[in-house]
């Protein structure tokens, strides 16, 4: 696929400014906060609908305006696509396709896939774990759209569930959950109250085993599909002297992945914990805690050696997103390399320059041109960016 025009208006720095792609690879080079990375946040928006820098809304909108728009033109090879997203301060969103609204946005989502790669991306290795959930859930949405839909469901049912556990925290009610309570604190409460409590949280624990079974075995399957051509691009990163293991791994026994017995098995854990629940308030079971694990030579990755190999393990991670894509929507995916290259060594920039060729439209952002070599630059398209202006000098 191929990105031939972007236009953003009041989006972050940005006034009014249209862009026009020439080339397979472009460099977005200029000065410290001018809005090179706003530029490619545009794209990442209209690829997923989300921003990995967690901006809200109205942090996108530019200050002291009401809304603000992506426009793009992608040229893919069922046709050429219009894409329209607007963002509006209150956090309502508009997203239409060749100039008609789409209701639901993922109808919106796949159309235009890619892969981000930032030196946040260190974090995938260094950070918590809903780092590498957000990373991978962000995957996801892009290799199946309707998962944005089924994480969404997931979410809410949590949010409510978690409502109804800190209404209820320390009441009674962790009595009748299965579990052995005082008898005082079964009195002191009319039963009828205490039973109505009671079916309300099994109609909560019977949705968010549904919902987050469904979760679970999405992000099961692409880490299965993710991990082994992570780990070829790792080998070949490394020389084959490591070996890096990509696991999904669950509170819940992934039972031969069958969505009944994991469902199931989800249940079965959601009243193991369920006096721990009500004693804290909050839901301690179910895919928002849930760990991808990245392992190197038996070791995890974050304590496994230099930040130059942990380097090598987001690129990997980085390539084999862009295969996958491609594999699973049929074309290549655009990369958008924000203030990276520099950051790697000439061996594993020319390893990605390699993997990227001109199959990958690439954008690419700096601060100084002298970190590309000459015949890179002759063949990208360079853009001069400087206070939310874009020029080709
Ligand atoms: N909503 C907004 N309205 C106006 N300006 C904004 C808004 N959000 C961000 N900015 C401005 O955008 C600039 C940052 O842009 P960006 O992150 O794209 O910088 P950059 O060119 O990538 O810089 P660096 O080289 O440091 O990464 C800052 O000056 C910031 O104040
Ligand atoms: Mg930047």
């Amino acid at each position: 696929m191929y990105l031939k025009t972007l236009h953003l208006r009041q989006f972050r720095n940005y006034q009014e400014q249209k862009v026009d792609f020439h080339a397979a690879k472009t460099i977005l080079v200029g000065n410290n906060a001018q809005g090179k990375s706003n530029l490619l946040e545009a794209v990442e928006l209209l690829a997923t609908l989300r921003s990995h820098r967690m901006a809200r809304d109205r942090d996108l909108i530019k200050d002291g305006e009401a809304f603000a728009q992506i426009n793009a033109s992608l040229e893919r090879e069922i046709g050429v696509s219009d894409l329209n997203l607007t963002l509006r301060r209150n956090g309502r969103r508009s997203v239409a396709i060749n100039g008609e609204t789409v209701r639901r946005q993922m109808d919106f989502l796949g159309v235009l896939n890619a892969v981000q790669f930032s030196s946040l991306d260190l974090e995938l290795v260094r950070g918590s774990p809903d780092v590498r959930r957000n990373w991978l859930d962000t995957l996801l949405i892009q290799l199946e759209p309707v998962y944005a839909h089924i994480l969404h469901q997931y979410n809410q049912v949590l949010r409510q569930r978690n409502a109804f556990l800190k209404k209820n925290q320390d009441s009674p009610l962790s009595t009748q959950h299965g579990l052995n309570a005082p008898l005082t604190a079964r009195a002191e409460r009319p039963a009828t109250a205490n039973s109505n409590q009671n079916s309300e949280l099994a109609l909560w624990d019977a949705q968010l085993a549904t919902t987050g079974t469904r979760v679970i075995r999405r992000r099961d399957r692409a880490i299965q599909r993710l991990a082994p051509i992570a780990a070829a691009w790792h080998a070949s990163i490394s020389g084959s002297t490591e070996i890096l293991e990509i696991k999904y791994s669950s509170h819940i026994p992934l039972v031969q992945n069958q969505p009944e017995e994991v469902q199931q098995a989800f249940l079965t854990k959601i009243q193991q914990r369920a006096m721990a629940e009500l004693y804290r308030g909050t839901t301690l079971v179910g895919p928002h805690r849930d760990e991808v694990e990245l392992t190197i030579n038996q070791t995890p990755a974050r304590q496994y050696g230099s930040q130059g190999q942990q380097r090598t393990l987001v690129l990997a991670l980085k390539l084999a997103e862009l295969q996958l894509i491609e594999e699973v929507v049929k074309e290549p995916p655009l990369l958008l390399l924000d203030d990276v290259l520099a950051e790697l060594d000439p061996y594993r920039q020319n390893q990605l320059l390699d993997a990227i060729q001109d199959r990958f439209q690439t954008l690419i952002t700096t601060t100084h041109l002298s970190s590309f070599d000459a015949q890179w630059l002759n063949s990208s398209q360079i853009l001069f960016v400087k206070a939310g202006e874009i020029s080709m000098n």
